[in-house]
């Protein structure tokens, strides 16, 4: 399908071994229409040649910020104003902080300060040098500026390293890049689809002072109640306490405890086409709520609580043999991701689950990013580190294609 037709892309590409796939990268967008014109550092050059990114864009490529040759046919700054992309993939940790430094000393670097296009930089790297601070620090100040920051992946690096720094398949960034041009395309994808959702932690009561919580932001069920809401869908949304504000157009229920959770969600899913649990709930409450403020006990230096079980929402909502809507979990696990995921969607009879590892960190918990593998019964997906906007996106998608295939 010719989804990037009339899209101008200015590819720039910086020296690390994931150069290679800009050949197929650049084949792949121009078979989808766009133009594709390539800018290059000069490390690059070490791993894939200009002559080659030339003959499969059917572009000069300029070899360096005053060649004659390119700027006669095009300057570096009309291409910067050409451009309704700038696609920096893969962008080193070199390139990531000379841009977040507002530097200007090669072609791909003045390409960015020239633009008023959109940027998007798909990072690539080694692991550890993807999670030193300085990198995590010039990322967060690119995401700042409003560039868009497309993974990394994690796995097997070309180093032999395991961990997060591989550059988005090219198939990854060109489905990215049709999804980026063409928002409408999901605008209606859950028209007349009503969802409800719970989002944030609950708060256990000690006494009437204190509680027991954890910490979940709620930015992940927010992003996905906002998401629904801009695909169409009829949104309500069950939130523990949480510092964000609700979405436009979300029916919004404020909830404290695991049990008030629990009991507006089992109230509302006889409309509900789809449930899906993002709320971190309290496994266990205090059994006995203090009426007074606990007193600090002289003749003891420990305190024994006792706590009782709160009811399992989505294993209630899963359960339902009448209306049950489409349900889909989350599994935030510190280890054996797949394995305890699989066995959450089994036992909590899901249609749906969606796994994140929060051991990694700047992802998951708190964070404004994650990266997450959706699993159903016969398939999984894996969405590389993205924004929770982003995700919630590829979520509903995924959600959307599953509820139709059980329709
Ligand atoms: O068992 P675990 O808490 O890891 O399962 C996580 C999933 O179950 C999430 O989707 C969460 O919202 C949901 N859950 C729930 N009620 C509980 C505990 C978890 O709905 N009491």
């Amino acid at each position: 399908m010719q989804t990037l037709t009339g899209k101008n892309i200015l590819l720039g590409i910086s020296g690390g071994i994931a150069a290679y796939k800009c050949a197929e990268l650049t084949r792949r967008l121009m078979e989808r229409g766009a133009e594709v014109h390539i800018v290059m550092t000069e490390a690059a050059k070490e791993f894939i040649t200009p002559l080659t990114m030339q003959a499969i864009s059917g572009h000069p490529v300029a070899e360096s910020l005053l060649d004659p040759r390119a700027e006669a046919s095009m300057s570096h700054i009309e291409l910067a104003k050409w451009a309704d992309m700038v696609l920096l993939a893969p962008a080193t940790a070199d390139l990531i902080a000379r841009v977040a430094a507002g530097m200007g000393n090669d072609l791909v670097s003045t390409a960015v300060l020239a633009t008023d296009a959109p940027v998007v930089v798909a990072p690539a790297m080694n692991q550890q040098m993807y999670q030193n601070i300085a990198t995590q620090e010039n990322i967060a100040t690119l995401s700042r500026r409003g560039m868009h920051i497309w993974g990394p992946d994690a796995g097997e690096q070309a180093c032999g390293d395991v961990g997060p720094g591989r550059m988005l398949q090219p198939m990854d960034l060109v489905e990215r890049c049709e999804a980026f041009f063409q928002p409408e395309a999901t605008s209606d994808l859950l028209k007349g689809k009503s969802l409800l959702l719970t989002a944030g932690p609950t708060r256990e009561a000690l006494d009437p002072v204190r509680y027991i919580t954890n910490h979940s932001s709620g930015k992940m069920g927010y992003a996905l109640a906002q998401t629904a809401a801009e695909m169409g869908a009829n949104v309500t949304l069950v939130s523990g306490p949480v510092a964000i504000e609700a979405p436009a157009g979300v029916s919004i229920i404020n909830v404290d405890t695991a049990q008030q959770m629990h009991q507006e969600v089992m109230s509302r899913t006889t409309d509900a086409d789809i449930f899906i649990g993002c709320a971190a709930v309290a496994d266990y409450r205090p059994e006995m709520v203090s009426e007074q403020k606990m007193k600090k006990a002289d003749d003891s230096d420990t305190l024994t609580i006792t706590m009782v079980k709160n009811p399992d929402i989505i294993a209630s909502v899963s359960a339902l043999k009448t209306d049950r809507p489409f349900t889909v979990g989350f599994a935030a696990e510190t280890q054996n991701v797949e394995q305890y995921a699989l066995s959450k969607l089994e036992r909590k009879n899901l249609d749906m689950i969606c796994a994140n590892d929060v051991s990694v960190g700047g992802q998951g918990f708190n964070s404004d990013d994650n990266a997450l593998t959706l699993y159903w019964r016969d398939g999984k997906k894996n969405l590389p580190l993205d924004s929770k906007l982003a995700l919630s996106r590829e979520i509903l998608v995924a959600v959307s294609e599953r509820l139709e295939t059980r329709d």
